[in-house]
């Protein structure tokens, strides 16, 4: 039997085949997931996925400076709009298929994607993932990191430390010419490691020219290799751990909330990374 493989990349008419071209239809020829051509940014695109990226990170450094016991995630909420839109930029969640909200804030138990509201007050001991995404000029970048609000058990405090490391294996784990895959099993080797679990149902995912392009990049081993990991590629990575279980349910009420079965909390740090010649770049810094 054959094994299909999509034959993602190819010569535009006209053009001629580069040594570039040649090492990338050599894996392909392999029977390996290739990127499109489209995945491989140019040196503009990239200039404006960095440019997105500063304002990104300029909301998560205000979020983080004002971030406090007693305020409620609709403020957070109003943070990110108003320093968004006064850089000339647009809060990438809004309106992104119906979701209600500027940023995603994510407390304790839920694992992601949690809808900011005046009713939600943040309390001492709470660990909270805020998740930034920009568009400035048509360019898209993604970032998210865990608050730790006051102080709270060695427990959380192990889960938010560890969860950060996870994120930082994985981008380690990233090299140019190796396979989305690798960046998956260094990951739960990590958290398991430590004694946690990998949320599977969710992933990181090209981004730039979109809001969430190809590759999927999973945090849990696939045992697959996954897309050839090519410079000028541009994804996220956001691994979302679990103290238990890795099991997760979407709150039926609002379509969004992402919240562990078990109910026992869950961490997140996320990066936008372009890939280089000699590894991961960090575009969210
Ligand atoms: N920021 C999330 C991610 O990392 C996506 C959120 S989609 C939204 O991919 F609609 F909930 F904002
Ligand atoms: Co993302």
């Amino acid at each position: 039997m054959f094994k299909k493989v999509k034959r993602n990349w190819y010569i535009p008419k006209g053009h001629t085949i580069t040594d570039f071209d040649k090492k990338i239809l050599s894996y392909q020829n392999r029977g390996k997931l290739v990127p499109t051509p489209k995945l491989i940014k140019t040196p503009e695109q990239i200039e404006g996925i960095r440019r997105s990226g500063v304002v990104n990170t300029g909301v998560l450094d205000l979020v983080e400076e004002k971030i406090c016991a007693g305020m409620s995630t609709l403020e957070i909420d109003k943070l990110v709009y108003d320093y968004t839109t006064a850089h000339g930029a647009i809060p990438a969640p809004l309106n992104y298929e119906g979701f209600p909200k500027s940023v995603c804030t994510s407390i304790n138990e839920v694992v992601c994607h949690g809808i900011p509201s005046e009713h939600e007050i943040l309390e001492e001991g709470d660990i909270i993932n805020v998740d930034v995404s920009t568009i400035l000029d048509g360019y898209y970048s993604d970032a998210s990191r865990m608050f730790i609000i006051g102080k709270t058990t060695p427990e959380k405090e192990r889960l938010v430390k560890v969860t950060r490391e996870c994120l930082e294996i994985g981008a380690q784990a990233a090299r140019p010419w190796g396979f989305v895959g690798d960046i998956g099993k260094a990951i739960a080797k990590h958290a398991h490691r430590n004694g946690y679990s990998v949320v599977r149902d969710l992933a990181g995912h090209g981004v730039g020219l979109e809001f969430h392009e190809d590759p999927e990049v999973d945090h849990y081993n696939t045992h697959k290799d996954g897309m050839l990991l090519v410079p000028g590629m541009v994804f996220t990575i956001e691994p979302m751990i679990n103290m238990g279980d890795w099991h997760v349910f979407v709150d039926e009420e609002d379509g969004w909330t992402v919240v562990t079965e078990d109910e026992l909390p869950s961490a997140q740090w996320e990066h936008t990374f372009l890939m280089t010649e000699n590894g991961l770049e960090i575009l969210t810094h």
